[in-house]
């Protein structure tokens, strides 16, 4: 994610810099750092880990100029260290950059670069921009950016500083960026909540647009050079409602930016219908897959199971982290072991990846530079940004998204072809789950039927069965309603006893060769007087007669199904805890991350 805020005006832009970095902190804490223009020079100061780093850091400066530029980071690009925190330099520290994005095209342009004398110090994407300013200037910032962003694919929010001007360049494509119009004073920042103890006025920044904040105030241009009107607007929002981006909860806005994290952890990887990933291992020579994890990455795991052992035809075992490490499992030299992990940091995880010295090792992992992240031979990042509800909801798309992904780089480099059509239809999901999110007005009202319920069932089948275990956990996670997840032709061998009216059954049902044996277990259920809800991608008048609630999710590939379904479940838990009173981001006795055993 990342957080950028600008200051120029009259007064010293550092405090505007620190307060509105600690505003931005929810977008990322992995390093921060300022650049000011001081005495004709560009001075950046910068340090890893939090903003009170910095802050100290800053404690022992004086600085008074009137112009900044300042970053908060979240690792995509390189390890979060001093080295790849924000401002980025040119050769000649003459140029300073904050971004927020993903440059895609980084590596060929860091091979040109580097081939015409340019040092690149950082691993990270966002120095190489610094270095094309510094290519393209000649004695215009505005004109050196304009001709740089031509020049990038991927996504940016920029703020540049130049030494020999006395002026901010800010561009965006596909990140967010707001100006912030003041009295004898501008800003800009990746969102409101960095700016609005000093001005409501804003002005969004669209794609492919280029502002040039200076003491005079502001002008609006677009890719081409010509001057554009911005839209002036107000801000009604409080602080608290912009850091969550509207939503109450934290939860929330996570369920809802899926479509975009899920897209961001395609981005790159998908190319010419080819899968691309930094993966160093030979899936030639892996003759047995294990994934262990915790939690909801333990039901990502279950699905990554059926993926692998549908699309590559390799055997799959899957353990929880906390029994595998205490159960001598035997590994082999031929075997890989797969990590999952939001955090980076489970204990129990970390020590199951102890287990295994003598294979290969690969995690699936949200925070670039954790312990795990260190730890094993290779990885695939998730690039979803913090998440912050302690239920989680993004991070399970994006590790299902990523077992698709590595599924498919295993089968391509095994058999040498791979199933151009599953990617396709990958690259239309986050439209599809938005479709969803659209609907959620439906799940809300249907919601409302399980206050005062203490008990519940889901129910799925194949690859559905962990989309049902994932929906029970989110449920008993936020609402406290007791919820289990079970496979749902295991029903009749014991949680049948349990069905009454009072009980409320959700059921998971796609179309396919299961889709008749479900419908029969919902019979099961209908005969006892349990309640039904049924998630599915049928418009069939049986599931409709049978089921109290239906909601309808579109229709996809089997191995695909999961995302869909999963996106009703968090929002039913959602609503449910919500309507309980419950603080759905820190739900009782739960942590984000658990780093003891
Ligand atoms: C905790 C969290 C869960 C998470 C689990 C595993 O229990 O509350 O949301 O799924 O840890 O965490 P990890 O960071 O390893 O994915």
């Amino acid at each position: 994610m990342c957080g950028i805020i600008g200051y120029i005006g009259k007064k010293p832009a550092t405090p505007f810099l620190i307060s509105g970095l600690k505003r931005l902190e929810y977008r990322g804490y992995d390093s921060a750092g300022i650049c000011v223009l001081e005495n004709g020079a560009l001075e950046i100061i910068k340090e890893e880990g939090p903003i009170k780093m910095l802050e100290a850091e800053l404690a022992n400066k004086i600085l008074n100029s009137t112009i900044g530029i300042a970053h908060t980071r979240w690792a995509t690009h390189g390890r979060p260290n001093k080295i790849n925190a924000h401002p980025h330099f040119d050769c000649q520290k003459k140029i300073a950059v904050v971004h927020n994005g993903i440059i895609e095209n980084f590596q060929a342009l860091k091979v040109l670069l580097e081939s015409e004398g340019h040092k690149i110090i950082s691993e990270t994407d966002t120095e190489i921009i610094a270095h094309l300013i510094e290519k393209f200037y000649v004695d215009n910032l505005e004109k050196a950016v304009t001709e740089t962003i031509k020049c990038l694919e991927g996504t940016f929010g920029l703020a540049v500083m130049c030494a020999t001007e006395h002026k901010i360049i800010v561009a965006r494509r596909g990140s967010p960026l707001i100006l912030g119009i003041g009295e004898n004073e501008t800003f800009v920042a990746s969102d409101a909540s960095a700016i609005i103890e000093h001005t409501q006025q804003v002005i969004y920044l669209k794609d492919n647009e280029i502002a040039i904040l200076s003491e005079d105030g502001y002008s609006l241009k677009n890719i081409n050079g010509e001057l554009l009107t911005g839209e002036t607007q107000e801000i009604k929002w409080t602080i608290d409602e912009i850091e969550k981006g509207g939503f109450k909860h934290f939860m929330l806005k996570e369920i809802f930016e899926q479509p975009k994290t899920i897209a961001n952890t395609l981005r790159g990887r998908v190319n010419n219908g080819s899968i691309k990933l930094s993966v160093n291992l030979d899936p030639k020579k892996v003759d047995k897959i294990i994934i262990t994890a915790c939690g909801t990455s333990w039901h990502s795991a279950l699905i990554g199971k059926y993926l692998i052992e549908k699309i590559v035809g390799l055997p799959v075992e899957v353990d929880y982290a906390s029994e595998f490490r205490y159960r001598n499992p035997i590994i082999g030299p031929n075997n890989l072991l797969i990590v999952i992990s939001q955090s980076g940091e489970t204990a129990d995880t970390l020590a199951a990846l102890k287990e295994a010295t003598n294979c290969e090792t690969l995690g699936i992992v949200n925070i670039v530079g954790s312990t795990i992240s260190r730890e094993v031979k290779s990885g695939i990042y998730l690039h979803a940004g913090p998440e912050i509800g302690v239920a989680s909801t993004k991070a399970f798309t994006s590790q299902v998204t990523s077992l698709i992904l590595l599924a498919l780089y295993f089968e391509e480099q095994i058999s040498g072809e791979v199933d151009r059509e599953l990617i396709n239809e990958l690259e239309s999901i986050p439209q599809k789950i938005q479709s969803i999110l659209d609907n959620a007005k439906e799940i809300k009202a249907i919601s409302q039927n399980f206050i005062g319920s203490h008990n519940s069932l889901y129910l799925g089948r194949g690859i559905n069965f962990p989309v049902a275990l994932e929906g029970a956990l989110k449920l008993k996670e936020v609402s406290y309603i007791h919820a289990e997840g079970y496979p749902a032709a295991e029903m009749k061998h014991g949680p049948i006893a349990l069905i009454d009216e009072n009980m409320f059954v959700v059921f998971v049902v796609n179309h396919g060769p299961i889709f008749e044996k479900v419908i029969s277990n919902i019979q099961e259920v209908r005969a006892r007087g349990g309640r039904i809800i049924t998630i599915t991608d049928m418009d069939n008048e049986v599931i409709k007669k049978l089921s109290d609630y239906v909601i309808m999710v579109p229709s996809v590939s089997e191995e695909l199904s999961p995302l869909v379904n999963i996106i009703p479940l968090q929002l039913l838990a959602y609503y449910v805890a919500d309507l309980n009173g419950v603080n759905v981001d820190k739900p009782r006795n739960l942590a984000k991350s658990v780093t003891v055993e």
